[in-house]
């Protein structure tokens, strides 16, 4: 057995450094498994003493670079690991799979923008829109929110879309409020459920608020399983009638901008960000309710801004900040008669959903005897 010649591994390493081709690296490589110059030699078909005059050599370069071989001469053990593979995964394969993640979710995004959700049945159509329910709150006006659910159920042609913060899902430090709420967590979900299937095959749209994102919410709000396809804070729709007739709607739980003179303030602001892409513009989140309708001829057509005061009446966060009580305005109907002879005919707004209702059950009773005059089934 070869006795090891003492040599230093710190040293050698140092040296490794100061290599200048591949050969040399190998050869100390080499030198650092074996801790021999004989055996170096002969693996690399050197004459004897070449591989210890490489060495040498090295030491004086490194020595003319002012690095202190004296002080790496410590000790000639050292403890050797085995090369281990790696569990990352190769970046080849990182890099292909980021790719084809972000081809889909490019795709995804595309097609729900401005995606065509067609309402069909013939005739005048109406849309009322939940403003933000927080059903699970104390405050929540239940009975105004059954009034509205049974007027979607019971109204023919009569659609739902919900502007989220369904409920209040408390997190962080605001978890504490479920203590001043008579409505556990579970029975938040529960009522949540119920809302969702009570009114499935109505939804048009089910946007998910603030409150509803917080705690893994949108987790467990997109497997409850409705028909519906649940949008993250806004949807834009382009809704289509069996005419061929369209209206675009851009619904998002909250639009950046506040006025104190305008209450649709962010909804215009939305509107000029879009450069006029849709025709209604809605929101809830701030709980103040307001709607306004303006022509533009530009356009062709008038422009709907509008915002939901949802359902929680009593609000104690408002009443501290001195903020005025809601009263009306929950929700935000819209009546589309695809057949009127021009735009301003064809959308109509209202902050009440009782008077919307009547106003649709009105135009599809004119419709219908229309219908019947042309010998046409309505
Ligand atoms: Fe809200
Ligand atoms: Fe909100």
């Amino acid at each position: 057995m070869t006795k090891p010649i003492p040599l230093f591994p710190r040293e050698l390493q140092v040296l490794l450094e100061h290599a200048s081709t591949d050969h040399q690296r190998n050869r100390l490589k080499s030198l650092l498994q074996t801790l021999s110059f004989r055996r170096t030699d002969e693996e690399f078909g050197l004459k004897h003493g070449a591989t210890w005059k490489m060495v040498n050599d090295l030491r004086r370069v490194a020595k003319g670079e002012g690095v202190d071989l004296e002080a790496l001469r410590v000790t000639t053990s050292f403890v050797e690991h085995p090369e281990l593979p790696s569990s990352d995964t190769p970046i080849d394969e990182l890099l292909a799979s980021k790719r084809a993640r972000f081809s889909r979710t490019k795709a995804a995004k595309d097609a729900a923008r401005w995606r065509k959700v067609r309402l069909r049945g013939g005739g005048p159509m109406g849309l009322l829109c939940f403003g933000d329910p927080h059903i699970d709150d104390d405050g929540c006006d239940i009975e105004a929110l059954e009034r509205d659910m049974k007027l979607v159920k019971e109204t023919d042609g009569l659609f739902a879309g919900n502007i989220g913060d369904s409920i209040n899902n408390w997190v962080g430090r605001l978890m504490r409020l479920h203590a001043n709420q008579s409505t556990t967590a579970t029975d938040a979900w529960r009522l949540a459920e119920w809302f969702l299937k009570d009114l499935d095959e109505h939804w048009v749209f089910w946007l998910l608020g603030n409150h509803d994102a917080w705690n893994d919410g949108m987790e467990v709000f997109s497997r409850m399983g409705g028909l519906v396809k649940m949008d993250d804070w806004q949807a834009r729709l382009a809704l289509t009638f069996d005419n061929g007739r369209e209206c675009r709607l851009h619904a998002a739980h909250n639009f950046p901008g506040t006025s104190i003179r305008d209450k649709n303030w962010g909804e215009k602001r939305a509107d000029a960000e879009s450069y006029g892409a849709a025709q209604i513009y809605m929101a809830g989140h701030l709980h103040t309710a307001a709607m306004q309708c303006v022509p533009c001829p530009n356009r062709g057509k008038p422009i709907w801004y509008a915002r939901a005061s949802g359902y929680k009446a009593i609000d104690s966060y408002a009443d501290n900040l001195g903020y005025s009580r809601q009263t009306g305005g929950e929700s935000l109907t819209f009546i589309f008669d695809q057949d009127a002879d021009d735009e301003m005919g064809f959308v109509t707004g209202f902050l009440n959903s009782a008077e919307a209702v009547d106003f649709l059950q009105f135009k599809r009773e004119r419709h219908e005897g229309r219908s019947r005059q042309h010998g046409v089934a309505a």
